[in-house]
C-alpha cells in the first residue's frame, strides 16, 4: 500500500525534466519529490531505443528503491520508447509526458494541423503521430526533430543570439504550413519557448508537455487518494554526473535553488 507521504520520483536524461519538476512543485506544494537527472548519459534523443530502455529501467529501479509512490517519466524520449516496458516492471503508477499533451491537443476541435517538435529518437518512434491519430484519424501531424536544441540548452546557451538563429533554421521553413497547434515534445524545449514563439508567430497554440504532465500527476494522485496536502514538501535532487553544471543551470534558467545534490553513478 502506498501512502501520501511517500515521494514522487521524476526522471529525465538531464536538466530538461526540471520543467516538469517545477510544474509539479507549483501545482502540488506539499509533495515530497525526488528528481533524478541522468547527466552522465544525456542526451537520450540521439541514442538507440535499446539504450534508452536500459537507462530508463535502471533509473526506475533505483527510484523504486527510494519508495516512491509514483514514477513520472519527465522525458519524451523515454516516454516514447520505454513507457510500456516501465509500466510492466514498475510497481507504482507511471505517468509519461506524451499522453497528456495528446489529450490537450484533441480537447480543442480547432486543432487540425499539429506540429511536434522533439528529439530525433522521439520523432523516429512516431509516438506522437500514432497516439494523436489513434484519437483522431483526421488530424494532420508533422513531426520535426530539432537535435541541436538539447545541447544548446544543456550548455546554458539558450539566451545567445546563435540559439535564435538555430531555432529559425529548423522552424522558419515550417511557418508557411500554418499549423494550429505545436507540441513542445521534449521537456528541455520549454526553455526555448519564448524564441520558438517569436519564430513561429502568435497564430500557433503552444502546448507544453511539461505543464500537461503535471496536471496528469495531480489528477492521478487525486484519483488514488494519494495527494500530500502538507504545507511544504521536500525536494531531493540526484544526478549521475556533473553536479555543478546541473545546479548552475537549474538556478540560471529555471530559478530552482538546489541546496543539496547527491550523485548516483550506475
Ligand atoms: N528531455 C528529454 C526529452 O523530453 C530528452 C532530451 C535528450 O536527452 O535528448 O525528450
Amino acid at each position: 500500500m502506498m501512502n501520501k507521504k511517500q515521494p514522487i520520483g521524476i526522471f529525465d536524461s538531464g536538466f530538461g525534466g526540471l520543467t516538469v519538476f517545477k510544474a509539479v512543485r507549483k501545482l502540488m506544494p506539499g509533495e515530497n519529490i525526488i528528481y533524478f537527472g541522468d547527466t552522465a548519459r544525456v542526451p537520450y534523443g540521439t541514442k538507440s531505443a535499446d539504450s534508452v530502455i536500459g537507462f530508463s529501467k535502471q533509473i526506475s529501479e533505483y527510484l523504486m528503491s527510494k519508495k516512491i509512490k509514483m514514477l513520472v517519466v519527465a522525458c519524451n524520449t523515454s516516454s516514447a520508447l520505454a513507457l510500456d516496458k516501465l509500466r510492466r516492471s514498475v510497481k507504482a503508477p507511471v505517468i509519461g509526458v506524451i499522453h497528456p499533451s495528446v489529450n490537450a491537443v484533441c480537447a480543442d476541435e480547432k486543432n487540425k494541423k499539429i506540429l511536434i517538435l522533439a528529439t530525433s529518437s522521439t520523432v523516429k518512434s512516431r509516438a506522437y503521430s500514432k497516439q494523436l491519430n489513434k484519437k483522431n484519424k483526421n488530424l494532420l501531424v508533422y513531426e520535426k526533430a530539432c537535435p541541436l536544441f538539447v545541447p544548446i540548452i544543456e550548455e546554458g546557451c539558450s539566451g545567445k543570439n546563435f540559439a535564435k538563429q538555430i531555432v529559425k533554421e529548423y522552424l522558419l521553413p515550417l511557418k508557411k504550413k500554418k499549423f494550429d497547434a505545436m507540441i513542445l515534445g521534449c521537456t528541455h524545449y520549454p526553455i526555448l519557448k519564448k524564441v520558438i514563439k517569436e519564430v513561429m508567430g502568435k497564430r500557433v497554440t503552444v502546448i507544453n508537455s511539461s505543464a500537461q504532465a503535471a496536471l496528469k500527476v495531480y489528477e492521478k494522485l487525486f484519483d488514488l487518494n494519494l495527494l500530500n496536502k502538507s504545507k511544504r514538501g521536500k525536494d531531493s535532487f540526484i544526478v549521475s554526473d556533473d553536479p555543478k553544471k546541473f545546479t548552475a543551470l537549474a538556478g540560471q534558467l529555471l530559478d530552482i535553488e538546489i541546496k543539496k545534490l547527491e550523485i548516483k553513478r550506475f
